[in-house]
């Protein structure tokens, strides 16, 4: 199976961090966002990825490229761990690029995918404002559940009510223990109008159908080409709830606690941190 990336968005909502860079290159404590959810994909078993860029993202393209220059001086400096680690990036997977040329939402960007999915019965769909963490990789638990039913399969996770409006929101009835019929989804509903708080987490295995649903589909919240409603016209699609952790990296709060979490997780950094989180806690 391929895996999809799409990572064309202008991050608007980390200004003025993402002028000029990215904000899938924004760290999460010492790695690029990106590379955890390429990561992800590889633990699932996919070596064949598409990530869906535009205008200004070039260095992702260079982030998952050899860096001669860079190689040569770690390893005339003594630096192995550095080395080692500089290598596994450029050897993860074999990744490709294209770039949505215009912002037209998310069913549009991953509609740029359409011919490198071309002839593949379904493919895998990872966004980069979250990040999981689980013994089973997310998207190798969707991946069992299209072989297991034959039939799309979309990671889902219940939110706080006065969330729901951030996400694509589902409605369906659980069939088996954390595996709900979808039968309806919205996206970014009304906390009056959701029809449950069960939110479309950022992971999907979708049937290649999906694209002749996109090229039909007409603009729908914020005016975008929705990849939540594109996936309506699915016949079946299955909500699976991640058994797992997510951090939502989509906003600065989370994005910050996230860093933390992973920081905390480092013995050599952890005892300064503490400390350090206790200072200032003191003064403010
Ligand atoms: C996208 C999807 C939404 C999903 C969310 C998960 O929205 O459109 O259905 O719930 O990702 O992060 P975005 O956050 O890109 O606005």
């Amino acid at each position: 199976m391929k895996a999809v990336i799409p990572a064309a968005g202008l991050g608007t909502r980390f200004l003025p961090a993402t002028k000029a860079q990215p904000k899938e290159m924004l760290p999460v404590f010492d790695k690029p966002t990106i590379q955890y959810v390429v990561e992800e994909a590889v633990a699932s078993g996919i070596d064949d990825i598409l990530i869906i860029t535009g205008k200004g993202k070039r260095s992702i393209e260079d982030h998952f490229d050899r860096s001669f220059e860079l190689e040569y001086f770690l390893r005339k400096n003594n630096k192995k761990e550095y080395l080692d680690e500089v290598e596994a990036i450029s050897d993860l997977a074999d990744i490709y690029f294209v770039r949505q040329k215009e912002q037209k939402g998310l069913g549009d960007a991953i509609y740029c995918a359409r011919k490198h999915i071309d002839g593949e019965e379904a493919f895998a769909v990872l966004l980069g404002d979250t990040i999981t963490s689980s013994d089973v990789p997310c998207t190798r638990q969707l991946m069992d559940i299209y072989e297991r039913y034959g039939a799309s399969a979309i990671a889902v996770e219940e939110v706080p009510r006065d969330k729901v409006e951030r996400y694509g929101i589902i409605d369906g009835r659980e069939v088996s223990e954390g595996i709900y019929s979808i039968d309806d989804m919205v996206e970014k509903p009304p906390i009056s109008e959701a029809p449950s708080n069960l939110a479309i987490m950022g992971r999907y295995v979708l049937e290649s159908e999906i694209f002749d649903h996109i090229e039909n589909v007409p603009p729908g919240f914020g005016g975008e080409i929705q990849l939540t409603d594109a996936m309506r016209e699915l016949k079946t699609v299955y909500g699976c709830v991640f058994r797992g952790k997510t951090y939502d990296i989509g906003n600065r709060v989370d994005w910050l606690k996230t860093s933390l979490e992973f920081a905390m997780r480092d013995d050599e950094i952890r005892p300064e941190l503490v400390d350090y989180m206790r200072g200032l806690i003191s003064r403010y």
